[in-house]
């Protein structure tokens, strides 16, 4: 596990997506997590909703399904979940600026329901979803054991897990960890970035059965040129960015230089993009009131 040389400390993560929360919305829009091109054709709008699809298809949402998305950003991908695959959608985020643009744009409110919630204290009921995701937060997340823990709780027996995290390759060498992994870490807000067999190891010890993995780095990583060349764009024609970056002294403003080093953490593989699926055990014997549900979704 890749850890940020000093702890970050507690609503770093919250306030992050806060202070950032402009420039998220017009580099990357609603959806914030990297895009997917599978025949490298697609436009930047097509390939964040191929993820989209991608994990939909990994988790087999299907109608009706109670879907969990944890750290739902915006709330592009629960809004698409809920729509296309008529699912039945909680998301929850701990930034209140998206908290706030996700709730409006949902206006009466019933599907997606957004909150404004702590994953690890998230206080849904036992065995409560179908399907949980998570796009691009359990790195998030402090303690990746609760992370998983809370996933096997919420589930029901048989229920349907994925997971897109960003990873850090095992074995990364010292000078990958001291110029890319750790201050991608620190700079990110990750409090932790593990690899890919941490995560398997992570799930099973959650009592979840690992189904499948993919490295998708190669498929992803043109995200982030296009970030970089959004955000360089935007400093010659916004004074906002260019008061932002250079006069206001906000510690996310940072971020700006981090996303070149993902940018080559990726070219040389440093970093990986992964998507685990897991499954809750069937022969577990647990359910949910329909009660405790429906008073979560305020029904
Ligand atoms: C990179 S964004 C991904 C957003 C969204 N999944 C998407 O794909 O657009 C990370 C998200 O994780 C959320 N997050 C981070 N830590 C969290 C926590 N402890 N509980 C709930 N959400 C969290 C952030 O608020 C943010 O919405």
């Amino acid at each position: 596990m890749i850890v940020p040389r000093k702890a970050l400390q507690q609503n770093t993560v919250a306030s992050h997506y806060d202070d950032l929360d402009q420039f998220y919305r017009d580099i990357w829009g609603e959806h914030v997590h990297h895009g997917l091109w599978l025949t490298g054709r697609e436009n930047p709008q097509q390939a964040v909703e191929q993820l989209v699809v991608h994990v939909a298809q990994r988790a087999a949402v299907a109608q009706g399904d109670r879907v969990c998305d944890v750290g739902c950003g915006y709330g592009g991908t629960s809004r698409i979940l809920a729509h296309e695959y008529g699912a039945e959608v909680t998301a929850l985020t701990i930034s209140p600026a998206q908290h706030k643009y996700a709730s409006e744009k949902e206006p009466d409110q019933s599907n997606p329901v957004y909150l404004l919630r702590d994953w690890c204290e998230n206080q849904l009921p036992p065995a409560s979803f179908d399907v949980v995701i998570s796009i691009e937060s359990s790195e998030h997340m402090p303690d990746k054991a609760a992370f998983f823990a809370e996933v096997s709780r919420v589930l029901r027996p048989g229920g349907r897990f994925v997971v897109c995290a960003w990873l850090a390759r095992s074995g990364a060498r010292a000078w990958e960890i001291d110029h890319l992994l750790e201050p991608i870490c620190r700079e990110g807000r990750l409090p932790g970035m593990g690899t890919a067999e941490e995560y398997h190891q992570f799930a099973r010890d959650a009592g979840l059965n690992p189904t499948g993995f993919d490295d998708l780095s190669r498929q992803v990583k043109r995200t982030w040129p296009l970030c970089a060349w959004r955000m360089i764009k935007g400093l010659i024609r916004e004074p906002a960015y260019r008061r932002f970056l250079f006069v206001e002294k906000s510690p996310d403003r940072i971020f700006a230089l981090t996303v070149f080093r993902i940018w080559m953490a990726y070219r040389t593989g440093s970093m990986q993009y992964g998507i685990l699926t897991a499954l809750k055990p069937a022969e577990i014997e647990a359910g949910c009131s329909p009660v405790a549900y429906n008073a979560l979704r305020g029904s």
